[in-house]
Formats: structure tokens, sequence, C-alpha cells
């Protein structure tokens, strides 16, 4: 490891601090078609240059994520997204209440947009946010234009939200990660799809409970589930440790680790919040869940059982993220 005044070098893969210094390199680097991690109040990015079809391609290639896969576009307001998308009432009304935030829009692409097609999957929709961590904003102004980027894992693992995770993952295989600690939201952006026809409809559960949003929209949202895919990342296993997960445990099997929440009636182990605090269950989720997948190998253990989490507020994306890691894989 070579260690300079702003930069890390480790596996070709640099760690950038949170300074000036390295977020002009990030931006420098994002220019040159560079892929560039990055903390958001849900989990790290993997950004790159939305504009560029290589930069975006190469998006796919680290990630090792299926081309029909379509990533989100970060921007930095709402009217550099209303550039990019063409937004409803009920859409700018969600963009007002919640941007910067845990909330992405997926919304009619515009025509005219400077959007790599590969970004959207030739899709006619587009998935917007403007996050609210203040590195991603400062980078983004930095930037001055819109990043691609999904989630910064191996396409099908557990989500990062540390560097350390980023560079566990996708060390070697991407130019940098900007290391701004851990994300405090640690779960995942709430999709609301906002087609002109169809009702708004939750695509994915996430950091931003469903219950503020129907509160503003005074409306209850539609479900994706049952109907056509249209998040393709949203149903198939996902977010998988590679020790089998078994959900809504009582109790662990003795061959199993245990993630327990809440603090009555459960043995020893690891847990996602004593005082079944579910805004912390949510920070540690896959921190949580990437420490008993260690532990798994480790001891040799059959799987890993989790604790029943109650599916309101956060806990409806807790479950969600839960039941795709538990998952038949493919
Ligand atoms: O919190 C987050 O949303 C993080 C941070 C980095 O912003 N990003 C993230 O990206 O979770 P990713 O790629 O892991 O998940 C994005 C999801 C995928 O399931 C994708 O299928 C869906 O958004 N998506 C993207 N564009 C879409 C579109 N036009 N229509 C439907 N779903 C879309
Ligand atoms: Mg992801």
């Amino acid at each position: 490891m070579v260690k300079t005044e702003s930069l890390t070098f480790e596996e070709n893969t640099v760690t950038l601090s949170d300074s000036e210094r390295g977020l002009r390199a990030a931006a420098a680097l994002l220019n040159a078609g560079g892929l560039v991690a990055f903390p958001t109040e849900t989990v790290y990015g993997l950004g790159a240059d939305a504009r560029s079809d290589r930069a975006v391609a190469a998006i796919f290639a680290a990630k090792g994520r299926p081309a029909y896969n379509p990533l989100i576009v970060h921007v930095a307001d709402r009217d550099a997204a209303e550039r990019i998308g063409v937004f409803s009432d009920e859409a700018r009304l969600l963009a007002e209440r919640f941007w910067p935030g845990p909330l992405t829009l997926v919304v009619p692409r515009r025509p005219d947009a400077m959007i790599a097609g590969p970004a959207t999957a030739g899709l006619p929709t587009v998935a917007l946010r403007v996050p609210g961590h203040p590195l991603a904003r400062r980078l983004l102004t930095v930037f001055g234009a819109p990043l691609a980027a999904p989630s910064a894992n191996l396409s099908g693992k557990v989500s990062a939200t540390t560097a350390a995770h980023v560079r566990d993952g996708l060390g070697g295989r991407i130019a940098a990660v900007i290391d701004g600690g851990a994300c405090p939201l640690g779960l995942e952006s709430t999709i609301i799809g906002l087609s002109a026809d169809d009702a708004p409809t939750l695509l994915r559960p996430g950091g931003l409970p469903v219950e503020a949003i129907e509160h503003v929209l005074g409306r209850t949202l539609a479900q994706a589930r049952g109907r056509e895919v249209t998040a393709p990342g949203q149903l198939a296993s996902h977010y998988a440790p590679r020790a089998p997960l078994r959900l809504e445990a009582a109790i662990p099997a003795p061959d199993e680790i245990w993630i327990g929440f809440g603090g009555e009636h459960v043995p020893a182990g690891l847990n996602l919040s004593p005082r079944a605090d579910l805004a912390e269950a949510a920070a540690q989720l896959f921190g949580l869940l990437r420490e008993a997948d260690r532990l798994a190998s480790e001891r040799g253990a059959a799987g890993i059982a989790v604790a029943p989490i109650p599916r309101t507020g956060l806990g409806l994306a807790i479950d969600n993220q839960l039941g795709r890691a538990a998952a038949p894989r493919p």
C-alpha cells in the first residue's frame, strides 16, 4: 500500500479522502471515463459519467451486471432532473418534498436527455435521484454532470455501506473509492414509478418509508409485485451472502449463525438492534450480513438464521432485502 497526502493505492484502486483535493481527483477520473465509488446516505454508489456510453458500459463490466438492468442517474438538484425526465404533478410533489434524500423516481425519459443509452437499458423511462449525503452532493457539484450509479457491489451481492466493503467487492476493478465513512441509512433508496397513466407504484421499498410517501400523495401506492418486472433487479435473488439464509427464525439451530432483533428471549450472537429500533437495524443490516457470512464460513456453519422483523416503516425495506438475500440462487 502506498500512502500520499490525500490518496491511498490498493490493488490499483485508489482510496480518496473526502478533502477538496480528493473530490477534484475523483472528478478528473470520472471525466476520463473512470469509475469512482462514493458514499450516499443510503449505500455507496459506483459512479460513472452518465453521458458516456463507454463509462456506463464499464459499470456493467465491473459489477458483472446484466445489461438489461438499468442504473439510477444521480443529479445535483431538481432542475437537473427535469432536464432528463418528464415530471408529472405527483412526481414534482415527491421531488419537492423528499429531495435531496433516499427516494428514486422512475419517470419518462425526455427524448433530448443527454444520458447514455446503456444507463437506462434502452427503456423509455429513467430512474433519477438527488442524493442527500454532503459528499455525494459536493461530488456532483464538482463534476458538474449527472452520475450513473448503481450500488457499489458485485452484481447479486450484498450492498456496500463502507469504503472497505467497496474495496472487498470491487478493489482492482474500479479507479477509486472516496472514503466518507459509514452510510447513515444503510438501505437503498425507495423507488417509485410515475408514468403518465398508471398510479404511482412502489418498485422497491427502501430508506424512505412508504407511509411518508403515501401521506404526501394522499393515496395508497400501487404494488409492483405480481406485475411485469419493471425493475429487473427487483425480484431475482439479490444482496445474497454465500451462506443460505433462514428468515423469521424464532431461534437458531445449533449449526446456524444467529442475527437477532430486539433484546428479549434471544440467544447471544449478532443483533440488528438490541433495542428493536428499525433505523438502527437498517444501518446495521448489510454489515451484519457480511459479518454473519464471514463467521459462517469460518465456523463451517450450515447457514444464517435471522429473527423476525416488523414490516412497518423501514422494516418493510429490511424485510424485502432479507427476502431477496434468502431467495433461491440462479
Ligand atoms: O440508494 C440507492 O438507490 C443506491 C445509491 C447508490 O443511490 N443505488 C442503487 O442502485 O441501489 P441499484 O442499481 O443497485 O438499484 C437500482 C434499481 C435496480 O433494481 C434497477 O432495476 C432499478 O433501480 N431501475 C433503474 N432504472 C429503472 C427504470 N427505468 N425502470 C424501473 N426500474 C429501474
Ligand atoms: Mg444494487
